[in-house]
């Protein structure tokens, strides 16, 4: 089984693309809704949280986990890997978005990219060092709009405050550099208000979104690690959970992934 983990519902717009073009594994999809966001925490409650959500998914078969998040990705991928899975589960693998996203805007021949994030994002500079190691002439303008997951998160994404919110943080990437060739929208919630985004931007200006990139990447991944690819079940089943309500899951959750979800609740601990 494939485990995705977000803080939220944001990681759906990812398995949505992931499930479109690996249709055939069995996924599971956790998100910690009950404590979202997590753009303004500290890197080391980031940490605690991820080895939570880790346990949860392995516990329940996953073999490998995707973190369908930025902000996870930036702040605690790299000691999951070093420090967790070693001890933990040493035969469990767990991907980020970062480094697949930098490729993906590296196959795309980016010269000035904005990445639009939540504040740990852009304190972390995490796009700039992958991005040095695989096109140092690429330049990164970041800018930090921390109120947009606190709106995705409760539903009101479509109301008009939503586009003017979208519409200054564009003004200030702008402000940055006038001549930004393409946007990633770095933060797996944000493809819920393409349109505003779209809306507000330069029609020769590029959008990305991370979802149909990590469907690639990830392809990409399993066909270079059989040893992990031969592993996986292939029952074509999805599983849901939220550590908030499942009725508040299910009812906001098809926006995201394209499809009525049910799902059930999760509780996470540490390891025992
Ligand atoms: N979807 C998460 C990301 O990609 C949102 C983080 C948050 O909870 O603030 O960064």
């Amino acid at each position: 089984m494939i485990g995705f983990f977000d803080s939220g519902f944001g990681g759906l717009t990812v398995l949505k693309s992931v499930v479109q073009e690996l249709p055939e594994y069995n996924y599971l999809y956790l998100g910690d809704n009950a404590r979202v966001p997590y753009g303004g925490r500290s890197q080391e409650t980031v940490y605690e949280y991820t080895i939570q959500a880790a346990n949860f998914l392995f516990k329940k078969g996953c073999l490998l986990v995707i973190i369908a998040c930025n902000t996870v990705s930036s702040g605690a991928l790299r000691r999951i890997q070093q420090e967790f899975l070693p001890g933990a589960y040493p035969d469990r693998k767990v991907l980020g978005v970062i480094r697949p996203s930098a490729e993906g805007l590296v196959d795309r021949r980016c010269q000035k990219v904005g990445i639009l994030a939540t504040e740990g994002v852009v304190k972390s500079k995490i796009y700039t060092e992958e991005l040095e190691k695989l096109d140092p002439s690429a330049k990164i303008f970041y800018q930090a709009c921390p109120l947009l997951v606190p709106i995705i998160e409760a539903g009101k994404q479509d109301e008009e405050h939503s586009d003017v919110v979208v519409s200054e943080y564009l003004a200030s990437l702008f402000a940055q550099e006038g001549e930004i060739d393409m946007i990633l929208l770095s933060c797996t919630h944000y493809p819920i208000l393409y349109e505003a985004f779209r809306k507000h931007t330069p029609p020769h200006v590029k959008i990305l979104t991370q979802g149909p990139i990590i469907a690639d990447k990830l392809r990409d991944y399993l066909a270079r690690h059989p040893e992990t690819e031969e592993r996986l079940s292939r029952e074509g089943t999805r599983a849901f959970f939220s550590t908030d309500s499942p009725e508040k899951f299910n009812r906001l959750a098809s926006v995201f992934y394209g499809k009525r979800i049910q799902s059930m609740p999760a509780t996470l601990d540490f390891p025992d």
